[in-house]
């Protein structure tokens, strides 16, 4: 069972910031999810809204601001918001980062950066997974790096969807967990495809999960979920 730190160790650290993704690998984490957008001069930053109020001491449009500016805000307990680079860099052989594109545009600039990353030999293929609640976005991607995992992610179910894993290559769908039947994985496994869930915070819907046969589970308390409660 894949047990993904949901935005780093978000239950107890500011979401999205270098600190909880620290704190995740510590406790032992070797998957990690964060949300990328694109500041106005276009780097990739990790922050899950479009918006600033939520997370950080700003207000405003991320996509507004050029990445200096963002850099002073605080995040949380000090902490800036990272570059998707920062994060990258955080990376053990075995550590995977699950990078959801989050923000419009974020698709083909995060190609960009991680072909560079792949040619430089600094990250290999198996270290990471893509994902997106907009198939756009997934599309633009693939489109610039052809050899990585992809995801879609779902809230509702969509009538296309094993089309779209299908055009997309999918290597997985990740689904809010109530929306989760054992029929729906067996067709996804039949299919070549993994399922995850999120969020899942509570041990019992872990067991709950797994006996649907789930291959994975998105949790802001990685340090705690896998302890029975
Ligand atoms: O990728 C799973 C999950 O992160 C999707 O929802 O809103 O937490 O980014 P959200
Ligand atoms: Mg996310």
């Amino acid at each position: 069972m894949i047990c993904v730190a949901h935005r780093g160790s978000s239950g107890e650290y500011p979401e999205n910031t270098l600190l909880a993704f620290r704190r995740a690998l510590e406790a032992g984490a070797t998957w990690l999810e964060l949300d990328v957008h694109l500041s106005a001069d276009g780097e990739l930053i990790v922050i899950h809204d479009e918006s600033l109020e939520r997370t950080t001491n700003g207000s405003g449009l991320v996509g507004n601001f050029c990445l200096q500016e963002l850099r002073r805000l605080d995040a949380g307990r000090g902490e800036a918001i990272p570059l998707l680079a920062e994060v990258l860099a955080l990376l053990g052989e075995k550590d995977t980062l699950n990078i959801e594109l989050k923000g419009k545009g974020t698709g083909s600039v995060t190609a960009m950066l991680l072909k560079e990353w792949l040619e430089r030999g600094q990250i290999k293929p198996e270290n990471l997974l893509i994902s997106s609640f907009s198939p756009a976005e997934l599309f633009h991607f693939r489109r610039g790096v052809s050899e990585l995992r992809l995801a879609i992610i779902c809230d509702q179910l969509p009538e296309n969807l094993w089309g779209l894993a299908e055009s997309l290559r999918l290597w997985s769908c990740h689904f809010e967990r109530t929306l989760i039947t054992d029929e729906m994985v067996a067709e996804a496994h039949r299919r070549g495809l993994r399922v995850l869930a999120f969020t899942v915070n509570q041990h019992s819907e872990l067991q709950r999960l797994e006996k649907l046969g789930v291959d994975g589970v998105f949790t802001d308390f990685f340090a705690t979920i896998l302890m029975r409660q």
